[in-house]
Parts: C-alpha cells; structure tokens; sequence
C-alpha cells in the first residue's frame, strides 16, 4: 500500500443491501466546524468486482466489510463538487477512475476513462446520463434493474430525515430550500445553471429515462416513487 495521507474516515453506519448487488453507505462529512452534512456512497457488484459510486472512505471495520463484498476495480466521479475520497480508493486499491472531463474540482486522482454518454460502462445494464447544459461536469447512472434505479450525486436529493445533518446544517438547508422530499439540489442548481441559462432541457431529458427509485451522495434512498417524484419536483422549478 501506498503511504500517501488521505483525508481520515468521518462516521458512517454499516454497508445496507438495498437491492441485491446493489448497497449502499450512509456517512457524513463536516464541512464546517458546526456544519455537518449527510453523505452516501453507492456500491454495485458484478460478479466479485465492485463498483464505487460517490466514494466514502470507511473505518476499518466498514472497509473489512466492504472487501467482503468483493474486489474494488472501479470508482466513478457523478459530480463536480465530489471527490475527497476519490484517490484513496483508487490509489490504496488499484481501481480504474472513470470521471468527466474536467471534473477536476479534486485534481487527483487522475482519469483512466474520460467518460460520456457513449461509453461503454463497466458492468452490464447501465448507461450514464450527463447533464449536458450545467456549468459545470455532472452525470446520473441508470442501472436497469429492479424497474430502474438512478444514482445521482448533487442534481437529485431525497430526504425522508434529517440523518447526518448537524442542527447548523439543518437550518441551512431549510433556508436554502431542501425539504423532506425528492428534490433538485437547491444549491447544486444555483451553482451550475449557466447566467441567462436553464437546466430544464436536461432535466425533462433525465424524466425520459424509466427508474423507479433513487440513491443520491446525499439523503435517503426513494423506492418506487423516484420518477413521479422527480416530475413534482421539476415541476416546482420549471413550470411556476
Ligand atoms: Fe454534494
């Protein structure tokens, strides 16, 4: 192993099978000394490989957990403003780093696959979605299993508590327009609709893929009513 200093695990619960092959982490990162967020981190498997998707590093119990899963080979960047434990992963674990094209917010790791609509994805039965029209970098995975299920990073949240989030934060959100409900990343949104420029295209393009349910970096996971969700929430923004 490296000896590289990476930033050090901050607390999470224990590795969740959500659908078979599909699992996920529910963490936090303190962004500020009293600001303190939810985060989450995907896991699909193939076979014994494992794909991460909006990394978290994990304790050493979580991680002993994880190898149990199988072997990490992939990990994938969906957002701009992610990627703290992007390097530890891939350089700790030899995995293949797929991101955007300048998604470089976090420079390191490098990329191994500079990846759009086009390529071809790792495992069977995804396909990626970009945001075509945002300022900057920023995909959602559709994986087609389970009668369809997004992984997104920032641009769709669902909250059905508050879990994570410290009092600071809570009251942050509140204010910035997160609510208990599937939503469009009130200020992910802010930060990358172009000036004079809507993301509205791209998310009536999003509400033309079939899933039934969410995982995002942030939140809960939305069974069943993701995509009846999603169509509120964008009608809340886009048809006022
Ligand atoms: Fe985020």
């Amino acid at each position: 192993m490296s000896t590289a200093t990476y930033p050090e695990p901050q607390p999470h619960k224990d590795i969740e099978e959500i659908f078979p092959d599909v699992f996920i982490v529910r963490g936090s990162m303190s962004i500020h000394k009293w600001v303190c967020i939810s985060r989450v981190m995907t896991i699909l498997r193939h076979e014994d490989q494992l794909l991460l998707i909006n990394p978290i590093r994990l304790n050493t119990e979580g991680e002993a957990q994880l190898l149990e899963l199988g072997k990490i080979t992939h990990v994938f960047r969906l957002g701009y403003f992610h990627g703290v434990d992007d390097a530890y992963y891939v350089e700790q674990f030899k995995a293949k780093f797929w991101c955007q094209s300048s998604s470089n917010k976090y420079p390191n790791p490098s990329p191994d696959v500079l990846m759009d609509e086009s390529t071809p994805m790792p495992f069977p039965d995804m396909s990626l979605f970009v945001f075509e029209n945002a300022k900057h970098p920023e995909a959602a995975i559709l994986y087609q299993h389970h009668g369809g299920l997004l992984i997104t990073c920032d641009s769709v949240q669902h909250y059905d508590n508050w879990d994570g989030c410290s009092i600071f934060a809570k009251i942050i959100m509140k204010l910035a327009g997160f609510r208990k409900s599937t939503l469009i990343g009130p200020m992910w949104l802010k930060g990358m609709t172009p000036e004079d420029g809507s993301l509205e295209e791209d998310f009536d393009r999003l509400l033309h893929l079939e899933f039934k349910h969410l995982i995002s970096a942030h939140g809960d996971v939305c069974r069943e009513k993701a995509h009846y969700n999603l169509e509120d929430a964008f009608d809340r923004i886009y048809s006022g």
